[in-house]
């Protein structure tokens, strides 16, 4: 292990941004001693398969729909709530292969997602200062000092929620949960009379239809009744990921088995920082979140220094510009990347460039700008002819009062009703079908662009 990757101490050395400061920073060894000793939460060859359909993504043939939790809480490590978030995920799936019939490639924001970088180290209320919540990863979010002090212990109970989310993610998606004929039973219990209701089941009745249709013909193939899935996180916690890497006996090589994907954070990118080192090590594909600040000089060294081989599938690059800007500064970043000959999966994050703070001191989005942001997505391919290869979202399967707007038409005077999160708002299950439809009507519109037609025979062809 020596060698093909960087020790502890060695990434301790570098500046290594938004880590958890311990009470007794010996406290945490013992910890990653015993994480170092557990079996991985995912297989390289997995990791591996992912790479491959995220060169599918890179090449144009694929869309990527990644999404899920801001912040995962052990608390929410339930059988209810994890099937309401992968119920979501894959009916926006759904939406996205029939309606603009691409294959969509679906990676859960979870399954890992306990850690979150803060803006400030502390957070006053009424006087008294404590510790920022970082994620269950790191602390508590009640706001108490015992409750907000960095436990390391926490660790181990990251490892063992993402192994019982994952555990049951695999048996939802091989088991018979994902089956297309099940379209239906997803939204049975639909918030009713929406609109975006009607267009589901107007969608799923048709899918219906056709599955029958080919049934009738004798087609039945075991890609009907399931979905690959992956899982990702951000690479935030250095401790906790190292520990995690692991030598895959196969070729010899380093990966990060607490996820299929990575991805390094806006905050946390430094190019001498202790994350891209990290990750330039460990063989997973990688993700490269880049904020509206970021030169195309900066992205283009970091896009060397991640996947310096030019390694179909190895980076994604998540942008989260802000729907006001998005489209005076993509262009020049995805024209710089795209000049070096370099084939990357462009994938839009409309969450976090769009956030505020309501009136009455929520922390919201409206799923106006979000859409406004996407649209400008996919504006910028269509003018540069690079692929939109996916989207980043945050959502989650209930149905929660924390983004502004959309069918619900949510107001501001809605969002005390239920603002759940641990952090970011996220879309509800409303708005996530809603935002599906609008992804694949900008779909279709390239679709018709691109489409290769069947080949028409004619008479005075033979
Ligand atoms: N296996 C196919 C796919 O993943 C079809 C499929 C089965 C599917 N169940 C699904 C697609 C659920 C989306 C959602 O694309
Ligand atoms: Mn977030």
């Amino acid at each position: 292990m020596v060698d093909l990757i960087p020790s502890l101490e060695e990434l301790r050395s570098r500046p290594m941004a938004q880590q958890p400061q311990y009470p007794d920073p010996q406290a945490v060894e013992p910890v990653l001693a015993e994480l170092r000793k557990r079996p991985p939460l995912v297989f390289a060859g997995e990791c591996d398969d992912l790479k491959a359909r995220i060169a599918e993504v890179a090449a144009g043939r694929s869309f990527m729909l990644q999404g899920g939790d801001c912040a995962e809480t052990f608390e929410s490590v339930r059988a209810a709530d994890i099937r309401g978030k992968l119920r979501v995920l894959l009916s926006m799936a759904v939406i996205l292969t029939y309606a603009a019939q691409v294959p969509v490639l679906k990676v859960g924001r979870l399954a890992g997602q306990y850690a979150k970088p803060r803006s400030k180290d502390t957070e006053t209320r009424g006087g008294v200062t404590l510790p920022a919540y970082r994620g269950d990863a790191v602390n508590g979010l009640a706001f108490d000092a015992a409750s907000r002090t960095p436990d390391p212990n926490r660790l181990l109970g990251v490892y063992n929620h993402s192994a019982a989310t994952l555990n049951l993610i695999r048996a939802f998606v091989k088991g018979g949960f994902a089956d297309l004929r099940a379209v239906h039973t997803w939204n049975s219990d639909f918030v009713r009379n929406s609109n975006v209701e009607g267009r589901y089941e107007a969608m799923a009745d048709e899918i219906e239809r056709a599955l029958a249709f080919m049934v009738a013909c004798g087609v039945d193939d075991a890609s009907l009744r399931t979905v690959d899935f992956y899982s990702s996180h951000e690479a935030l916690l250095l401790d906790y990921e190292h520990a995690l890497t692991r030598i895959d006996s196969r070729t010899g090589t380093p990966y990060d088995t607490s996820a299929h994907m990575v991805w390094v954070g806006e905050r946390t990118r430094q190019q001498d920082g202790a994350h891209v080192e990290f990750v330039k090590h460990i063989r997973n594909p990688i993700g490269l979140k880049i904020g509206p600040d970021a030169t195309p000089a900066e992205v283009l060294a970091l896009a060397d220094a991640l996947d310096p081989d030019h390694e179909p599938g190895r980076l994604t690059i998540i942008t989260r510009m802000g729907a006001a800007r998005i489209r005076t500064v993509l262009p020049g970043v995805v024209a710089a990347v795209e000049d070096t000959g370099r084939r990357v999966a462009w994938v839009c994050d409309p969450m976090h460039g769009n956030t505020f703070e309501s009136s009455l001191g929520y922390k919201t989005r409206a799923f106006s700008q979000v859409v406004d942001e996407l649209n400008g997505f996919f504006e910028v391919h269509r003018e540069l002819g690079t692929w939109p290869g996916g989207v980043h979202i945050e959502l989650t399967g209930d149905d929660v009062t924390e983004c502004v707007g959309g069918v619900d038409e949510l107001a501001e005077a809605d969002l005390a009703n239920r603002y759940e999160t641990a952090c970011d708002p996220r879309l509800n299950r409303n708005q996530s079908l809603e935002l599906a439809f609008t992804i694949a009507e900008q779909l279709s519109r390239g679709r018709a662009l691109r489409h290769n037609p069947v080949q028409e025979f004619h008479v005075e062809d033979f």
